[in-house]
């Protein structure tokens, strides 16, 4: 971790009581945002918890009930292109064309900040990202707020992002206002987060939006050294959130890739000497394992897997297993964004068979 700017706060008094908000009664969670409050509200990649990007006291309160690092920024979340120009002091045309392309939608854009942005928002940089989500309830919110919403995904730092309600009740029930109950997000995975600030675009984050989805829109995208590493990243990372040990059940997480058999007879190996494995598997390996599995979508069926990974690894914790070997695939599509969150969980920790 980066010695500046890096405290993390602890929780003290924000909330005894965490309310769960019905889609209809969406008024509530507006007002509470209104009055500064912190609201988790569903997206159509993870769940976020939102405050007023504008109100210091407001975004001090989600480091605290995350418990997450100062030097993090938050992405920004808005729900009308024009918005934008509030929030950043320059909107190249990369920006214009892939909001045109993706927005609403699971894209992040980092553009250079301006003075209406607060440093606590962003980490002290001197850029900020901006994302329009394409959630009905997520749009209806910030529509009705009236300001942006900044918003980080609403787990505990460190944990897997929450796909449902109840999954960030677990991790923040008592610490935050309230939860607006918008079922299970279609993505499942965070956006993908691109810088717009040099001459090429460069990839942060990935997520459901594609590389190459991407590059049809505005041409070849630089990919961040810390997407591609293999390590912890230890120096100053573009975008700070990648560098932290991330997305981990309780149990230790070995990531395996290579061919289904051979994934197969290394779990049952393991199974033979060790107690309590866990085996994070494609559907079609879970008969097969001798270990306590957790499917998470069919072979190279991305999306699917995408959508599922996050409720699965959250699984692990309510079973007796102390060590995972989660299976998957390494490419350029959406299995590249499954990839980048299994290594965070398992921490660096690779097999390639
Ligand atoms: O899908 C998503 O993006 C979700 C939903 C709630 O919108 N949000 C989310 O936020 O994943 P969070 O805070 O968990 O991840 C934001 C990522 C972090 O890796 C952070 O470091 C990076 O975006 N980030 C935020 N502002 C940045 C900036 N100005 N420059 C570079 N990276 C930035
Ligand atoms: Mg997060």
């Amino acid at each position: 971790m980066a010695k500046e700017n890096c405290e993390v706060m602890t929780y003290s008094d924000i909330s005894a009581k965490t309310r769960l908000i019905l889609p209809q009664d969406l008024s509530f969670a507006v007002d509470m945002l209104k009055h500064g409050g912190v609201v988790a509200i569903p997206t159509e990649t993870v769940y976020g918890l939102a405050a007023n990007a504008l109100d210091d006291e407001a975004v001090r309160k989600i480091f605290i009930a995350k418990g997450r690092p100062t030097d993090n920024p938050l992405i920004l979340h808005i729900s009308l292109f024009q918005e934008i120009y509030d929030l950043v002091s320059h909107v190249p045309s990369s920006a214009k064309k892939l909001a045109d392309a993706f927005w609403p939608g699971p894209l992040t854009l980092v553009l250079r900040r301006s003075s209406v942005i607060g440093d606590n928002v962003t980490a002290s940089l001197d850029t900020v990202a901006v994302r329009m989500p394409c959630h009905n309830i997520a749009r209806k919110i910030i529509r009705e707020c009236g300001f942006p919403l900044a918003a980080p995904s609403a787990n505990l730092s460190g944990s897997p992002s929450p796909t449902t309600a109840q999954h960030v009740m677990r991790d923040l029930n008592g610490k935050i206002d309230a939860v607006v109950d918008g079922g299970e997000c279609s993505v499942g995975l965070e956006s993908t987060v691109v810088y717009l600030c040099d001459e090429r675009p460069r990839l942060l984050r990935p997520g459901g939006i594609t590389i190459s989805q991407i590059e049809s829109v505005v041409g070849k995208v630089d990919i961040d050294d810390a997407v591609s590493g293999e390590k912890m990243y230890c120096g100053k990372a573009s975008s700070p959130g990648m560098k932290y040990k991330h997305y981990s059940p309780k149990a230790d997480v070995t990531l395996v890739i290579g061919p289904s058999s051979e994934y197969v007879d290394f779990v049952n190996e393991k199974a033979k000497c060790k107690k309590n494995v866990g085996a994070l598997c494609f559907d079609e390996e879970a008969e097969k394992i001798n270990a306590v599995t957790v499917p998470y979508g069919r072979k190279l069926h991305y999306q699917e897997q995408a959508q599922k990974l996050f409720s699965s690894l959250r699984k692990f914790d309510l079973l007796d297993v102390n060590e995972v070997f989660a299976h998957c695939d390494y490419n350029d599509e959406v299995a590249l964004a499954i990839y980048n969150r299994l290594i965070r969980a398992a921490c660096f920790k690779v097999v390639r068979l």
